[in-house]
């Protein structure tokens, strides 16, 4: 082997362990929970759920908003909080999950001052469900 192609595989290989994010799964037809939560020992804050990973500030897609006790913004109604804000349980449902919900998800706590904000990236897959398997026009459908 060159000593090129070493180099190249070690670097893909360095890539690949940097870019594995937490998976979560679920299923289409299906509430999907992604999990997130932080310490609220010194309070509740701020904080946004994005689709695609964190960017330097807020989040990309925006899909909802709280200030910490209650919801301010939702792009749609699929997307809820249910867990216990005042407790930092801020993860993620997305009510009646798609294929096309399938992706990166990023929750970011606000924290004051800079980067000091608290960003996990999930990767969010939704497998089909074969209790939703139709068959139209000669093809199988998942829905
Ligand atoms: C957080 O809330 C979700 C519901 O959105 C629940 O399923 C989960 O068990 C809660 N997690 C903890 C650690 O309490």
């Amino acid at each position: 082997m060159h000593p090129e192609v070493v180099v190249l595989s070690l670097i893909l290989l360095l890539t690949d362990a940097v870019v594995s994010y937490t998976q979560v799964s679920g299923v289409v037809g299906h509430p999907v929970i992604i999990p997130c939560s932080y310490s609220v020992a010194s309070g509740v804050t701020s904080m946004c759920w994005g689709q695609g990973a964190c960017p330097t500030s807020k989040c990309s897609n925006e899909l909802i908003w709280t200030d910490g006790s209650q919801v301010t913004f939702r792009k749609h109604r699929r997307y809820k909080l249910e867990g216990n804000l005042l407790q930092g349980n801020v993860s993620l449902t997305i009510e009646n999950a798609a294929k096309t919900d399938s992706g990166l998800y990023c929750c970011r706590i606000e924290h004051s001052g800079w980067f000091n904000d608290m960003k996990l990236t999930l990767s969010l897959e939704i497998k089909p469900g074969n209790m939703y398997k139709m068959y139209m026009k000669h093809k199988w459908f998942y829905m």
